[in-house]
This record gives structure tokens, sequence and C-alpha cells, in this order.
């Protein structure tokens, strides 16, 4: 069994000593990666820029912007199982300057700003060949989490959902609560440490992906 797992910000260069990028650590998917190599997993990990070490037992890519962290999971698949827990930057800057901008300068007043690939609806798109069996994502919320969470598992198209309140210290904290959704359940994951929820999460998914394994 193959897994593939997202964590961590990507940074998205404005100029040589200049990014956009947000504030994910990636102590869940990194956890989650190393609770799915205990489960029997062969795991592959494409993580942004983070200060933690690599996981045992598990095969790291590093990469920085959200397009090299579309790129490291393409050249990855195939898979039977996809876990999108990185904050990739939506948008990044339409254009790398080589020198660094000087504030005088209007090119920092107004960032010219691009989409970048959105790499969970992507894989979750894939034909059914080359997509990964099981397809789950996170959904950071600040508010109505349970509601914008079913809605982002429909618009990503993705199997599961996995629903974080982030209005709290969840990022970069140790300890994280989630709401699981799948297409005909919902459960709760009490407030633990990430390590546990990501214990937890790698054992549905262990039990799912094995047992598609045995009907088919
Ligand atoms: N995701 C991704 N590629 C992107 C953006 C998000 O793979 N370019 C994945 C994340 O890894 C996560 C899920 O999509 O599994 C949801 O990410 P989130 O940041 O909550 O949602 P957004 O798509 O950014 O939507 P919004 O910011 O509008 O809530």
């Amino acid at each position: 069994m193959r897994a593939i797992v997202t964590a961590g910000p990507t940074l998205e260069p404005i100029d040589p000593v200049r990014f956009l990028s947000n504030r994910s650590s990636g102590q869940q998917g990194y956890a989650i990666a190393g609770a799915l190599a205990a489960e029997g997993f062969e795991v592959i990990l494409v993580s942004g820029p983070t200060a933690l070490p690599d996981v045992p037992g598990v095969h790291m890519v590093r990469i920085e912007t959200a397009l090299g962290m579309m790129a490291a999971v393409e050249a990855a698949l195939p898979a039977d199982v996809f876990v999108a827990v990185a904050a990739v930057a939506d948008w990044r800057p339409a254009k790398i300057s080589s020198i660094k901008l000087k504030l005088d300068k209007s090119a920092m007043e107004s960032l010219d700003l691009v989409e970048n690939p959105d790499i969970l609806k992507t894989i979750a798109h894939l034909p059914r060949s080359e997509r990964p069996g099981l397809v789950v994502g996170f959904a950071a919320e600040t508010h109505d989490v349970a509601r914008l969470a079913r809605e982002k598992r429909l618009r990503k198209g993705c199997d599961w959902i996995v629903a974080n309140d982030v209005s709290g210290d969840v990022m970069g904290g140790a300890e994280n609560a989630a709401l699981l959704i799948t297409p005909d359940a919902e459960d709760h994951f009490a407030r633990a440490a990430k390590s546990e929820i990501a214990a937890q999460l790698a054992d549905r998914i262990a039990a799912a992906v094995k047992g598609a394994c045995e009907s088919s």
C-alpha cells in the first residue's frame, strides 16, 4: 500500500529576500505520514519548508512552492491514498524579481498575483486509472467549520475531508480536534495531540484501503 501526503506551508518568492507564505508548521501532516508508515504504508511525504526533522521510515521530498509540490505529487504517483494536509498558498507573485525590490518602487504597492494549481482538486479529478482510490483533503476554517468543510469536500471532489477549526492555536500548536466527513458519516475526533489525531485517521485510512484491496 502506497500513500502520498502533503504537509507544511508553501513559500512563494517575491524577490530574493521576500516571500508569501502562511503559519502552517507541518506537524499534523508529518504525524499523519508517520502514522501511515506505522500502519504498513510506503509513504512519500511532500513537504513545504518546515522546521521539522525528516520522519523515520518515510520517503521525504522537500519542495518550496505550490508548483514544486504539484510536480512532486504527480511524480510520486501511483498511490492507493492521497492525503492533502499542506496549507498551499492559493496565489503566487506573477513575476519573481531577480533583484531586491525597493520600497519606493510601485511594485511593492501592488503585487500582481496568479492562481496556484489546486493540488487536491487536480488529484481528485484524475482519470480513474490514475486516481488514488482514496483521496483525503483537509479543511482549515475559522468559522462555520462543518458546513464549509462539507461544501469543500464536494467542490474539491475528494472522498473524505478532515475539518479543522483553526480559529484558536491549532496552526503551530501541538493539539488538534477534527471532524472527519465521509460520504456516509461524520465522526468527531476529540481534542488531542496531533500524533493521536494522526493515529486515528491513519487507522481509518488503513481499514478503508485494505477493505478496497481485498474486495478488488
Ligand atoms: N489544497 C491544495 N492545493 C491548493 C489549495 C488547497 O491541495 N492550491 C488542499 C489543502 O491541502 C487542503 C484542502 O485543499 O487539503 C483545503 O485547503 P484550504 O486552504 O482549507 O482551502 P482552499 O482551497 O484554500 O479554500 P479557501 O481558502 O477558500 O477556504
